[in-house]
């Protein structure tokens, strides 16, 4: 069949992935794949540039992948890697660094967001975060991105790089990406206040056990003016409620009814959650578990990736080094 496309999409090395995660990116991931040849890749050396500290990549990256393989991404279709795997992209990056205007970069209200979070790592790396970006997207030749909004004025400036580097170089080595908004109503933490995240442990994990989704489910923070079993509670301003609306569709309008009405109290409508999610995700972790017998197969995948990631790359260096006069 043919493909509209060729989709490009990177995701830091986090570890095992959470309901954020997956509702925001992974289940979109999957999705593409009957439409568009994909390629999704682990941005292990955009992770380096904002650790204060060196975390364990290399397990973060085996358990980012094996949530991916098992939510349904198809590594004989999709090329699935590691960004470090494919050394090509450093040499774009250095290469597009020169038609990149440092001022331009360090106007981002990203990376001043950026610094603001780490101010004494401040690192040249972190500047050029973009360029590295624009480098990802380049060297496959894509020419849809998806992700969400907080990455817009990165794609836009991927964009205009590419843009300038055709122009300037007089070429047309380079695809002018597309973005392809896949926002995602933000996912909310057990907090019910941040948006979901491992660095604020108000997560919960695709692969934990049905016991430990539901102790974390039961850390949930409800509508704070329900206080008493008996106090009517409003499920518009309840995270759990939030919940169920995606993973508990047939019991939707009676927990919306019976929480109005104080017919079921906080600790009732958890269980519920609680119940769904782990009905939901049994097949998620069944195949989870059944392809992590094999401690290999991941990094197999992964390196056939890059193996067939390489390809592209080498012929796209080919063409930006002749366009720019690289003996
Ligand atoms: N910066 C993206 C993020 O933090 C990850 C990323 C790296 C990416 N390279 C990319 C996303 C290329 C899309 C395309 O989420």
């Amino acid at each position: 069949m043919a493909k509209k496309g060729r989709v490009f999409s990177g995701a830091r090395p986090t570890g095992r992935q959470h309901l954020g995660n997956y509702l925001g990116a992974i289940k979109n991931y999957v999705a593409l794949q009957d439409d568009y040849e994909c390629v999704y890749c682990i941005v292990d050396l955009h992770a380096l540039t904002t650790m204060d500290e060196f975390e364990d990549l290399k397990q973060n990256t085996a358990e980012m992948a094996l949530d991916w393989l098992a939510a349904g991404i198809r590594p004989d279709e999709t090329i699935m890697f590691v960004q470090s795997h494919v050394p090509q992209v450093t040499e774009l990056h250095t290469i597009l660094s020169m038609f990149t205007q440092l001022g331009k970069l360090t106007d981002l209200p990203t990376f001043k967001e950026k610094v603001a979070q780490h101010p004494h790592n401040v690192n040249y790396g972190l500047v050029g975060y973009p360029v590295l970006m624009t480098a990802d997207i380049a060297l496959y030749k894509t020419d849809t991105v998806p992700v969400g909004i907080d990455q817009a004025s990165h794609i836009e400036f991927a964009r205009e790089i590419v843009r300038t580097f055709n122009h300037r170089t007089q070429s047309n080595v380079l695809i002018e990406p597309q973005m392809k908004n896949t926002e995602y109503p933000k996912v909310l933490g057990t907090d019910g206040a941040q948006k979901m995240g491992k660095s604020l442990n108000n997560h919960i994990e695709l692969a934990a056990t049905p016991e430990e989704t539901l102790a974390r489910v039961m850390t949930m923070v409800t509508d704070p003016q329900r206080q008493r079993r008996t106090d009517p509670g409003r499920p518009e301003v309840c995270n759990v409620f939030t919940l169920h609306k995606t993973f508990s569709p047939n019991e939707l309008p009676m927990i919306d009814r019976e929480c109005r009405v104080a017919g079921i109290g906080c600790v009732d409508c958890k269980k519920i959650l609680a119940k769904s999610l782990n009905a939901d995700l049994a097949p998620f972790r069944a195949r989870r578990a059944e392809i992590a017998k094999d401690p290999n197969r991941v990094w197999d995948v992964l390196h056939d990736g890059a193996k067939r990631a390489t390809a592209i790359a080498e012929k796209t260096m080919d063409e930006v080094k002749a366009a720019v006069g690289l003996p």
